[in-house]
């Protein structure tokens, strides 16, 4: 009993240790929203991640792009809270994010942002590369019906200028 029970202690644990991170450089791939004006050009919402690492206080941030006159900029936005698989970060409001998806290529997240009082749900795709599988969108979307997005309130980002300049 004991020699199985340290087994399957050693096995989680060998599973932990495969888990990906979600640090390093990534691609936004794709953006959505229930109010599309706010990711599309000029949009608010409309970033482009380059890193997600840990700070000096080991808390989650990220480097994105933003454009604005067709000018790119950098910015950082850190995690305030932090529980688990949930995480508050400023930005254009309140942002309660959830990490709903991640393997070796790619990300999935779903936010719900609050901004003077309106509630607004958006999602992004990462990518490790520059694009992603037919598959890795298909199961995006399917992950923005599950939020009541529809497929005409995606955008993928692949083909556009993504602030390449400034990696
Ligand atoms: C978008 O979704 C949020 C969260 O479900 C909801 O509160 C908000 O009313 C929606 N906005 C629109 C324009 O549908």
């Amino acid at each position: 009993m004991k020699i199985l029970l340290l087994t399957f202690i050693c096995g989680i644990h060998a599973l932990d240790d495969k888990l990906p991170e979600i640090t390093g450089k990534w691609y936004t791939i794709a953006l959505a929203s229930n109010v599309t004006s706010k990711i599309q050009k000029g949009g608010s919402l409309e970033i482009f991640v380059h890193k997600l690492y840990r700070n000096e206080n080991n808390i989650l941030s990220g480097d994105f792009f933003k454009k604005e006159n067709d000018e790119c900029t950098e910015f950082t936005v850190s995690a305030s809270q932090e529980n688990g698989d949930q995480l508050e970060v400023e930005y254009d409001g309140q942002n309660l994010v959830t990490i709903e998806h991640l393997d070796d290529e790619s990300a999935m997240f779903a936010l719900h942002n609050k901004k003077e009082g309106k509630n607004t749900l958006w999602m992004e795709l990462f990518g490790r590369t520059p694009d992603l599988s037919k598959e890795k969108k298909k199961k995006f979307k399917k992950m923005c019906e599950n939020f009541g997005i529809l497929k005409n309130q995606i955008r993928y980002l692949s083909a556009d200028d993504r602030c390449e300049k400034l990696r």
